[in-house]
């Protein structure tokens, strides 16, 4: 079945690329595939073209988002305040680099240059939570929060009946 995104735009306008994009993502969070190649062919492009402008602007991700984004401010005054050692403490912490997403898709790292919360530098985001003035020393019980709950045990011991 088309994509219905996809349909609202003119075949073989090529010059709606951009807006494309911008509603194919706000649709399924991110470029999947499959509904590149029907993009590509309702515009009549490359699909190697459309790869081509999806990477070269970061607005645009290749792959689904995790349950949480964080947002690392790497701005200026986050800059003095030492946000490297924030982003490298959250790099180690989730194995992850910025852009990239947990193989338990429950985190999303991600740079940003100002998140308008300067005055209380260096900040990171994590979904719609601001944690300011961040020492790496916090990372683990921050993360914390966002971690999983682990699965209640179905297979637990039933209490031993006595006869
Ligand atoms: S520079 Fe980090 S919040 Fe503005």
């Amino acid at each position: 079945m088309a994509n219905q995104t996809i349909a609202q735009y003119p075949k073989g306008d090529r010059s709606i690329l951009i807006p494309l994009l911008q509603d194919i993502q706000d649709e399924f969070g991110y470029l999947p595939e499959d509904v590149l190649m029907e993009a590509a062919a309702h515009i009549g492009m490359p699909l190697s073209s459309i790869y081509g402008v999806a990477t070269f602007y970061n607005q645009f991700r290749l792959t689904p988002l995790g349950k949480n984004i964080i947002r690392v401010c790497r701005g200026t005054a986050c800059h003095v305040k030492n946000s490297a050692n924030i982003l490298f403490g959250l790099e180690s912490a989730l194995n992850l680099k910025p852009g990239q997403t947990s193989r338990d898709k429950n985190f999303t790292l991600e740079v940003v240059s100002c998140i308008g919360a300067c005055s209380i530098a260096p900040v990171i985001c994590i979904n719609d939570d601001y944690y300011g003035r961040i020492t790496v020393k916090e990372i683990d019980k921050i993360l914390k929060k966002y971690q999983p709950t682990p699965a209640k045990a179905t297979n637990a011991k039933s209490p031993e009946v006595t006869k």
